[in-house]
């Protein structure tokens, strides 16, 4: 029997697994950008992995590790004893068991029929959400109904014995209970001293009196209630969460910032006991609404599997990312896991910003914006390197962190050594994949300010990267770019990297444009920019190398090399891991220097880059490498299948598409039990959206401006998705047969070509 159930617009565990619990608390996970809480049960289970996290709070736990984004204490524990015998799954017998979320409204309702091993019979449910009206906010509701008198304990607080695998990032600083039943819980990160501050007030619909439980690390409010034969008890717990680095309290001093925290989450928690659960739901609620109104999907199929996936996708793309808060990033596995270590790389750029680029430009602009607070840590990076201008660290924690990507991890099959990471040294591309969004989001929205305040800067400093990145070879009388990885993580320490090298000249160049437009347009801040940034050394060096840069051109097969050495490569027969659920498998039978020996690859590469420049080679070359590498792509990588079922459906693969398609939803959405214990994956999910909105809606910008070329699935009666393009919002329905109309729902008339005439939408 299938545990995960597809509703539409509702998830459903149909059924208690301890092995599987993992997997529904990511899958599950609740937030609102600022907090993440995964959805591990009220009660514990062996295997469990119970993440809180604040977006932003980065701290190293030793001296050997990098940065992390630290598990703040627990909130979500509810004990429950019932004369004498602790609530759990693993125990008595479960009569009925079901847990669902509701995508559309960020609430997870469990409803559980229990009997105890003495044959009490226990009915309860276990609401709960986190505000997306006030980020501080998460609330917990459990009834309970027992079938005979019974004395129950129910016991709930604030845990801070938590790790992050183990790693210890919290010192205490205070635990209390004040005022019998307000409980405030800080501690501070070891090492970036950043405090968290938390609070909780609990109640219950009977006359009950707290008593303070305090343990090490843990502070809780234990309540003991007589009950009737099925009379109903309800608990409400309020929690709230602060941190030092929260944003409405950076202008304040540090000696300050404290104390202001301290008294406005007092406060909070006052107001919040006045509020029933159901109050601030419908407050939260409200917002959700609101957020679905602009960004929902419609699909005309009957296959719910494929209407549940959009929605999966756009809740999980609102809870992680914090909309107005310029100084953090979105994390490779959002708020939902300790996997990549809330770290963020060239994900949030090519596969997670284009969703809010054309649903939501002003978070589009706020992640943006962070690329360019990022600015110092990369020019530190370019600099340590050997460099000029801006080299944009692999992986990026806190503003100036600089790069964090860790220099060791997992075991080598081979030797049982640990692994070396190259990633952080040597995968350049994300320089020129920064810029690539920023050119995009530019054309999107027509952003002037955007561009004045931080683009132009960020593309100059990127530009002037490449060009110190490039290598003479004397004779070749060429540039290069030797010793990289390309997004392809299975073949390290290659020599020109299609992609790489394509993304580099497309930087270059784009800064030679913009330059030109600078100083013939906006004389102001080209002085501003060229004092600053010397715009003309700039220029003379791109001039100087990008005419001689090695770009590699298809050979006499009609075929793109990925690097100087894939062609040549040994042929590994990869049917046996294709075809295999596990991602990664081929680890169990190779390590990374014998993978280089093989053509095959982890992730779209060369087809990323057709992906990106739809121009740079006709249609017939474009189709015929789609074909060559998507015969040796793995999918390792979770960013993988959307892009290749974009490009199969260009291409009038449809079953090969729909074939990716589906793998690409099923990446956490999926049977899979095991493909989501570290977090959700933020990519693969913005993936989602892309396919839908770039694949089967043929959406796209090029220098004419926006496009709409779509192409739905046979068996789809229609497609309708919005659009904001130049400040306009448009929503666009594709009926089958791909004919397209748009609406203008607000903002000026818009002038876009659909099926390449030319319309106004009026
Ligand atoms: C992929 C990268 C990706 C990273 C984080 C790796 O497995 O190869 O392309 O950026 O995961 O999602």
């Amino acid at each position: 029997m299938q545990q995960l159930e597809y509703k539409g617009t509702v998830i459903k565990e149909c059924f208690f697994d301890r092995k599987n619990i993992k997997k529904f608390e990511a899958i599950f996970t609740q937030g609102n950008g600022y907090l993440g809480i995964r959805n591990a049960l009220e009660e514990h289970y062996v295997g469990e992995i119970r993440d809180t996290f604040i977006t932003g709070t980065f701290n190293k736990a030793s001296k050997e590790e990098v940065t992390e984004l630290p598990n703040i204490a627990d909130a979500s524990t509810v004990k429950i004893i019932v004369d004498e015998e602790e609530f759990s799954l693993t125990e008595g017998k479960i009569c009925f068991y079901e847990r669902s979320l509701d995508l559309t409204t960020g609430e997870s309702v469990r409803s559980i029929k229990w009997e105890s091993p003495k044959g009490i019979k226990l009915d309860l449910i276990f609401r709960r959400f986190v505000s997306l009206d006030n980020e501080h906010i998460f609330v917990q509701k459990v009834e309970l109904l027992c079938d005979k008198d019974a004395n129950i304990i129910i016991e709930s607080g604030i845990d801070g014995s938590v790790t992050n695998s183990g790693a210890m990032h919290f010192e205490d600083i205070q635990r209390r209970v004040y005022e019998g039943r307000y409980m405030e819980y800080i501690a501070k990160t070891t090492q970036s001293n950043v405090k968290i501050i938390q609070g909780a007030v609990c109640s219950l619909n009977k006359e009950a009196s707290a008593i303070p439980v305090m343990g090490r690390r843990t502070l809780a409010n234990r309540y003991s209630i007589k009950i009737k034969a099925n009379e109903k008890l309800e608990f409400e717990k309020k929690s709230i969460f602060f941190s030092e680095r929260d944003k409405e309290f950076a202008h304040l001093k540090d000696e300050n910032r404290l104390d202001e925290i301290k008294r406005e989450s007092a406060k909070l928690i006052r107001e919040l006991e006045t509020q029933s659960y159901n109050e601030l739901f419908k407050r939260s609620e409200a917002k959700w609404q609101d957020y679905f109104e602009k960004s929902k999907i419609d699909i005309g199929t009957d296959d719910i599997y494929v209407k549940t996936s959009i929605n999966f996708a756009l809740y999980h793309l609102r809870i992680m990312v914090k909309t107005d808060d310029n100084r953090v990033g979105i994390g490779a596995k959002a708020l939902s896991g300790e996997g990549y270590k809330g770290h963020s790389f060239w994900d949030t750029e090519l596969f997670i910003l284009p969703y809010f680029t054309y649903t939501h430009p002003e978070i589009a602009r706020t992640l943006l914006e962070y690329r360019y607070h990022n600015l110092y840590g990369a020019r530190l990076k370019a600099k340590e390197n050997g460099y000029e201008g801006a080299m944009y660290p692999w992986e990026c924690a806190w503003v100036d962190d600089g790069e964090v990507t860790p220099l060791y991890m997992g075991a080598d099959i081979v030797t049982g050594e640990i692994t070396k990471v190259w990633t952080g040294l040597i995968e350049h591309h994300i320089t020129a994949d920064i810029v690539y969004a920023i050119d995009n989001y530019y054309r999107v929205t027509n952003d002037n300010d955007y561009m004045e305040k931080y683009g132009y800067e960020i593309i100059f400093e990127a530009a002037l990267f490449w060009a110190s990145r490039l290598e003479y070879i004397a004779d070749k009388d060429r540039y290069e770019i030797r010793n990289v990885i390309g997004p392809d993580e299975y073949k390290e320490h290659v020599d020109n990297n299609a992609y790489t090298n394509y993304m580099a000249a497309y930087t270059m160049r784009l800064a030679t444009k913009k330059f030109e437009y600078l100083k013939n347009n906006n004389k102001t801040l080209f002085d501003a920019l060229d004092s600053k940034l010397d715009l003309k050394y700039i220029k003379e060096c791109i001039e100087k190398r990008l005419p001689k840069l090695y770009l590699p051109l298809p050979n006499e097969d009609g075929i793109i090399p990925q690097s100087d050495t894939f062609l040549g490569l040994k042929k590994l027969d990869i049917i046996k891991y294709k075809n295999s659920d596990e991602v990664l498998g081929i680890y169990n039978d190779y390590n990374t220097n014998q993978l280089n020996e093989y053509m095959v690859s982890k992730q779209s590469d060369t087809v990323m880059l057709l992906y990106l420049f739809r121009d740079l080679f006709d249609y017939e070359t474009r189709k015929k490498n789609f074909v060559f590498y998507e015969d040796k792509t793995l999918h390792d990588s979770s960013l993988s299948k959307s892009t290749h079922a974009i490009l199969a459906n260009e291409f009038d693969f449809e079953e090969m598409s729909y074939k990716l398609f589906r793998g690409a939803i099923s990446v956490d959405l999926g049977a899979n039990m095991k493909s989501s214990d570290e977090g959700i994956h933020s990519a693969s999910i913005g993936g989602i959206w892309a396919v839908f909105v770039f694949g089967f809606g043929g959406t796209n910008i090029d220098d004419k401006g926006l496009n709409i070329n779509p192409c739905l699935p046979v068996n789809w009666d229609f497609l309708e998705f919005p659009l904001v393009y130049q400040g306009t919002r448009l929503r666009v329905r594709v009926e089958k047969g791909n004919q397209v109309s748009v609406r203008r729902l607000d903002g000026k008339s818009a002038e876009i070509y659909i099926k390449g005439e030319k319309q106004l939408i009026k």
